[in-house]
């Protein structure tokens, strides 16, 4: 029995998680698994009403799960950040959800790749450190450093001297990354290679610039490609990015640093076929890990039946993948398939289906797929 938080959020996370808990409950009654899922209220609706946003209670509600799996938040009548930050950002650094994995496989005839390749990527994000870290300042007008940023560097023993300028204001965001932060991310990786059956690990970075920082990625991807056996390709990251275009076949697991993998991840997600089909992990090796589609709240399209399920269905997958149960993610994974051949698809992707009418299509594949 797996322990299931469910939070649909807002817009169409309401809509595409309802299907993929039809998927989850197809499941159950065809092979040898079951769920219990508890819905949690977080959200804009909530946050409108109470003001609350990732509570303590929530915390302890979501510890005493096996996964989350989440729908979207965004809410035009709330600024822009404020659940980013308040939910998403806090329940990862709650659960210290240091990897993003992000798989990107071609959906034929969905990727808009002109040739027909087969690839079967997983990208695996550093979640918490280098560029995105919010170690970054303003000068401006005599403010100098910030009390903020001087506690950041003090935290990560970082001196440094600067005068502030009055006239001449300029900024900076700093890209950290401390070895115990590359090391377990490395290890994840090599185990990731390794549990998949994948010849090597592509490492990206831009060591020939920012040699300091990715100096010392290098150092500790090599150390640990030797650890584990598996053998280690780094790649810069602008080349990476004509190479995902041009030969994605090429690459297994493909490891990033925090920024270039938010970026390079996004290529990931169109080569494979869009937002209709991205999913996400946000995992915490050793804790509570969530599960979500890489798609927004589309308050655009949200109430009217129109939003894809699939990428919701196929963050189900991941979900599973991650629990353990690789053999029920293959499952769904030709359920989703099928329906493609069959186009039981929404609108977005050619079909003529609503929400519901593909979620149902792909619950009833899975009784039939082998
Ligand atoms: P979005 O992903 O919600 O929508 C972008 C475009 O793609 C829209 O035209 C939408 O209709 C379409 N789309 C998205 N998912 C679809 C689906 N499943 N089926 C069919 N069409 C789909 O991104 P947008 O519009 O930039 O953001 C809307 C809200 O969502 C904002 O408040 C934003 O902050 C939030 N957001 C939340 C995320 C999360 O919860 N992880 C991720 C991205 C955005
Ligand atoms: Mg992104």
């Amino acid at each position: 029995m797996y322990k299931i938080a469910v939070v649909p959020g807002d817009g169409i996370g309401q809509e595409v998680i309802a299907e993929g808990v039809k998927v989850l409950n197809a499941l159950e009654e065809t092979a040898d698994v079951s769920f219990s899922l508890d819905y949690l209220d977080i959200g804009s609706e909530r946050y409108l009403r109470t003001g609350e946003l990732l509570t303590e209670n929530d915390i302890d509600d979501l510890r005493k799960h096996d996964a989350i799996y989440f729908g979207a938040i965004g809410d035009p009548r709330v600024a822009p950040g404020i659940l980013e930050k308040g939910i998403l950002i806090s329940m990862r650094t709650t659960f210290d959800q240091y990897v993003n994995t992000r798989p990107s496989k071609a959906w034929h005839p969905y990727t808009p790749l002109k040739e027909e390749k087969d690839f079967d990527i997983i990208f695996l994000r550093e979640n918490t450190e280098d560029f995105y870290m919010g170690a970054g300042s303003r000068f401006s007008n005599g403010k100098g450093v910030s009390l903020d940023l001087k506690r950041k560097l003090y935290d990560a023993k970082i001196t440094v001297s600067m005068e502030a300028n009055t006239d001449d204001e300029f900024a900076f965001e700093i890209g950290m990354m401390s070895r115990k932060g590359i090391e377990r991310f490395a290890d994840y990786c090599f185990k990731t290679a390794k549990d998949l059956g994948k010849d090597k690990v592509t490492a990206v970075d831009k060591a020939n610039v920012c040699t300091s920082l990715y100096g010392m990625w290098r150092e500790i991807f090599k150390q640990k490609s030797q650890e584990y056996g598996i053998a280690l390709e780094h790649m810069y990251v602008d080349a990476m990015a004509m190479a995902l275009v041009r030969a994605p076949e090429r690459f297994g697991v493909v490891a990033c640093p925090n920024m270039f993998g938010d970026i390079l991840t996004d290529i990931g997600a169109e080569i494979m076929g869009g937002l209709g089909v991205a999913a996400s992990g946000n995992i915490s090796p050793s804790g509570v890990s969530m599960f979500e589609p890489v798609h927004g709240s589309a308050p655009d399209i949200a109430g009217q039946g129109k939003a894809n399920p699939i990428a919701a269905i196929l963050a189900a997958k991941l979900m599973i993948d991650n629990l353990g149960r690789r053999d029920l993610g293959i499952l769904i994974e030709k359920a989703v398939r099928k329906a493609m051949d069959n186009k039981d698809l929404t609108a977005d992707m050619g079909g003529h289906l609503s929400t519901k009418q593909t979620g149902d299509a792909i619950a009833k594949y899975i009784s039939i797929v082998e």
